[in-house]
Parts: structure tokens; C-alpha cells; sequence
């Protein structure tokens, strides 16, 4: 490792660990903002919180990426669309009128369990 790659690592874990805290601890203005991206967005047509409908409930998706960093691959999934992973004949249409940011949002606010 050449000297100035250890800062940068130090700079990466960091980061990291600042991400990981936040995900796991939402604000809850941001947990409003993403019920009601969810809400609005027309999600609730295919997603329960809960229940089953055409898709994956969102406690079912927070179960199977319990854990598992992927909230920027999640984030990009819902705005660009998704199929196949969950043995399902529909697909998870792009969501391009998601700004980035709000697709984050909810894609933290799903891997939290939808609270
Ligand atoms: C037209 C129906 C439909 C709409 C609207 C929809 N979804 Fe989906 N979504 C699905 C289906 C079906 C799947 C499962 C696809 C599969 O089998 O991989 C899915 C999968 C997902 C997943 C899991 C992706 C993965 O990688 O496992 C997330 C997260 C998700 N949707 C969030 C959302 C959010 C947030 C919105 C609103 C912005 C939304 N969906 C709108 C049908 C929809």
C-alpha cells in the first residue's frame, strides 16, 4: 500500500461508517418524506407495507437484504426498474420520475423495514 492510498482508506471507512449509522437511524423528517414519496408515487398500487399484492411486500424486500449494504444498488433498482429476483411474472417498472435522491431516500427507508 503506497502512503497515500492509507488516508484515503481511512477517508473511505469513515464514510462509510457515517452512512451505515445513517441508514440505520433515519431522521424522521426523512421517513415522512419517504412515506409520502411512497404514497404518491403510485407504489401502493403494486406494494403493501406488509401484505402481498403484485409485488414484494416492503417487510419482504427489508427481510431479504437484511444486513447486506446495497441501499445505492436498491436506490438505482427503483428508478430504473427491476425484474427476476423475486420469482415474480411482473416487473418493477423504471420509476424515472424519481429524483435520485428520493429514490435513496426510499430505498433506506425500505431496507429500515418501512417504519
Ligand atoms: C406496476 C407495479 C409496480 C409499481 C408501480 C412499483 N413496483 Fe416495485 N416492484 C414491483 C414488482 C412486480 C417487483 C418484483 C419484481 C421481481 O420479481 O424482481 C417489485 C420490486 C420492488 C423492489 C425490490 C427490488 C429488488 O431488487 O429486490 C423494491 C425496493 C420496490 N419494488 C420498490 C418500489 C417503490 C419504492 C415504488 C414506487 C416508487 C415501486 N416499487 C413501484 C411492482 C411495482
Amino acid at each position: 500500500m503506497s502512503n497515500t492510498s492509507l488516508p484515503k482508506l481511512i477517508l473511505t471507512l469513515a464514510l462509510g461508517a457515517t452512512a451505515t449509522i445513517a441508514s440505520a437511524e433515519m431522521k424522521s423528517a426523512d421517513l415522512s418524506a419517504a412515506r409520502a414519496l411512497f404514497a404518491n408515487n403510485g407504489c401502493a398500487n403494486c406494494h403493501e407495507i406488509k401484505g402481498k399484492s403484485s409485488g414484494p411486500s416492503m417487510r419482504d424486500i427489508a427481510k431479504r437484504y437484511q444486513g447486506k449494504k446495497i441501499n445505492a444498488e436498491l436506490a438505482r433498482r427503483i428508478r430504473e426498474g427491476s425484474s427476476g429476483r423475486w420469482g415474480n411474472s411482473e416487473t418493477h417498472p423504471p420509476q424515472g420520475i424519481l429524483e435520485p435522491s428520493e429514490a435513496k431516500l426510499l430505498a433506506d427507508w425500505v431496507l429500515n423495514g418501512a417504519p
